[in-house]
């Protein structure tokens, strides 16, 4: 009963999470034009929608982080011998811990430097960012592991709902790309293409 309140919680903050991921990613896709990318943040920046977005996205994340954490409690507990057999691919227990613990500390760092910007030259604040090479290759491997976790999990919410085809797999798959190859657009565009 518990584990699925705690599941159910997960499940709606990681939603939470995708919407704004979603938002935050066409958001960026506006840094291809200079004007456009000022006008929207000016107006994003103007008023208390970017500190409401904040404190929900915080919430969030805090939310699926404990949910998390309670429900490897309770798996954990329930299973006190491990299986006799593992899928052949299966990835080292240690390995997935290791890549969430580095995801989280990526958003954090990431909202730190966003809380650091001037709003008022956010386009130029971001343009020095990704000046590094150390930047870049942080951003890109954050952007990995948030690949590697968005498809992972919801491929995890298909198989839920009993949409276990290959069609909504790669439905997912194409989604999950589109997301992060648009996050990465920037940086990359910055680091390679930008005078
Ligand atoms: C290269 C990719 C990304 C770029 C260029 C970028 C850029 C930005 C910028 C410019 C801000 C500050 C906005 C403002 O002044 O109002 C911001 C804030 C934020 N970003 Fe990102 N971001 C990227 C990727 C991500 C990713 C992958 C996540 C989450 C996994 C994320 C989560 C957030 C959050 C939670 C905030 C604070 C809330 C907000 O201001 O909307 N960002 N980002």
């Amino acid at each position: 009963m518990v584990l699925q309140l705690h599941k159910r919680l997960m499940a709606l903050a990681g939603v939470v999470m995708t919407g704004y991921l979603v938002f935050h990613m066409l958001a960026n896709l506006s840094f291809f034009s200079e004007s456009a990318f000022n006008s929207f943040y000016d107006f994003y920046n103007a008023g208390p929608i970017r500190w409401l977005v904040l404190i929900v996205m915080v919430a969030a994340i805090a939310i699926h982080v404990k949910a998390a954490i309670k429900i490897r409690k309770v798996n954990a507990n329930a299973r006190t011998v491990d299986y006799a057999k593992h899928d052949k691919f299966k990835i080292p227990a240690l390995l997935v811990t290791l890549s969430v613990i580095f995801l989280l500390s990526f958003i954090v760092i990431h909202i730190i430097q966003s809380l650091l910007f001037d709003t008022s030259v956010l386009y130029s604040d971001v343009t020095a960012l990704f000046q590094s090479p150390l930047m870049v290759l942080f951003y890109l491997a954050g952007l990995f592991v948030l690949t590697m976790h968005l498809s992972h999990s919801l491929a995890n919410v298909l198989q839920t709902l009993g949409k276990t085809s290959v069609i909504y797999h790669g439905a997912v798959w194409a989604g999950v790309l589109a997301l992060t190859g648009g996050f990465a657009s920037i940086p990359l565009y910055i680091y390679f293409v930008m005078p």
